[in-house]
């Protein structure tokens, strides 16, 4: 593919050692449907600066954000062909690769933040990644975003039924769309990139999302209602090209895993505070209203919800359904 040991430049000089590359410039693509000022954002330019310092500039990687290369639709089988070597995307959306993700996308499932790094960095993150490896493709670590949050132009939305009859955009999510049909609901899962304008036209009522994609993406300015329900997850898995990685050097590896795990630290650290301050932004600069679940309201969505559990079991596998159960208890 292009990209893969470009040559830097067409003269040899004497002493270079062409064959072990070192004068070959390795290109990574990067591509993701974030603003660059998001949790996935800022971690994709960490990873490339990191990248870049620890190789002396010798392995670029080069993030397109903001959808601007590949859909969300369109990025996974970009990488798996080869077109892009890395991608990060809403592990909500690798169910079509393994159903067992849905796992992640269970309702009130992680209570905190220390429950969600537990999930992704403990058992259960490494039997996901260990069930997308196959396509090409080689899973690298688990990012996190934050909670969701329910916006809409039909609020408030303090109980399920408040979303009585309205059209919900979510990501393509059969445990999604069951949550939001049990509401009364209709969810449609589409693009990420299609949403604000879908919203803004009024053919969606609303949409359910991190504050940092309804912050940088700025659905607050189209949307007249925001319910801080903490109802759902949602992370990236980071996946890398695996005909890619095999053609590296060691040296290269080694680079790229050490950055990799810098970057995750990094994110996993500052994604939930990153959520927080921008709630701070929609605050200040908007007039949406802001409905806080109380406890004993979000105990009626829970309790709403609780037939997604038992439904998508069998799909999801007995094994980890448990280990979910026991990070919820
Ligand atoms: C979405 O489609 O809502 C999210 O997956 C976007 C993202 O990558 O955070």
């Amino acid at each position: 593919w292009i990209g893969f040991h470009t040559k830097l430049s067409e003269v040899t000089l004497p002493f270079d050692d062409d064959q072990n590359g070192i004068n070959d410039q390795v290109v990574i693509k990067f591509s993701h449907v974030v603003a660059e000022n998001t949790p996935k954002g800022l971690a994709a330019q960490r990873f490339a600066k990191l990248v870049d310092e620890k190789s002396n500039g010798r392995i670029k990687v080069e993030v397109i954000p903001n959808g601007g290369l590949y859909s969300d639709q369109e990025e996974l089988e970009a990488l798996k062909r080869g077109d892009v070597q890395m991608i990060a995307p809403a592990t909500t959306k690798l169910r079509t690769v393994s159903p067992k993700f849905q796992v992640l996308d269970l309702p009130y499932a992680m209570p905190n933040h220390e429950s969600i790094i537990e999930a992704l960095n403990g058992d259960i993150g490494k039997t996901l990644l260990r069930s997308i490896e196959k396509d090409n493709m080689r899973g690298l670590t688990f990012w996190t975003n934050g909670f969701k949050q329910i916006t809409t132009n039909d609020g408030p939305i303090k109980k399920p039924s408040d979303l009585k009859g309205q059209t919900l955009r979510i990501m393509p999510s059969p445990v999604l769309e069951k949550q939001f049909q049990l509401a009364g609901a209709k969810a449609v899962g589409l693009d990420f990139n299609e949403t604000y304008k879908l919203l803004e036209s009024g053919e969606l009522n609303g949409e359910e999302n991190t504050i940092s994609n309804i912050y940088s993406k700025k659905f607050f300015d189209v949307q007249s209602h925001l319910t801080f329900s903490n109802h759902g997850f949602l992370g990236y898995a980071v996946i890398m090209n695996e005909d890619f990685w095999k053609k590296l050097s060691k040296d290269e590896r080694e680079i790229l895993s050490e950055s990799m795990k810098e970057t995750t630290e990094w994110n996993q650290t500052h994604s939930f505070e990153m959520n927080k301050e921008q709630l701070r932004l929609i605050e200040k600069q908007s007039g949406i209203e802001i409905n806080t679940l109380t406890d004993q309201e979000r105990k009626i969505w829970s309790d709403q919800w609780e037939p997604v559990w038992k439904e998508f079991e069998e799909e999801i596998g007995t094994e980890l359904m448990k280990k979910m159960k026991q990070l919820r208890a």
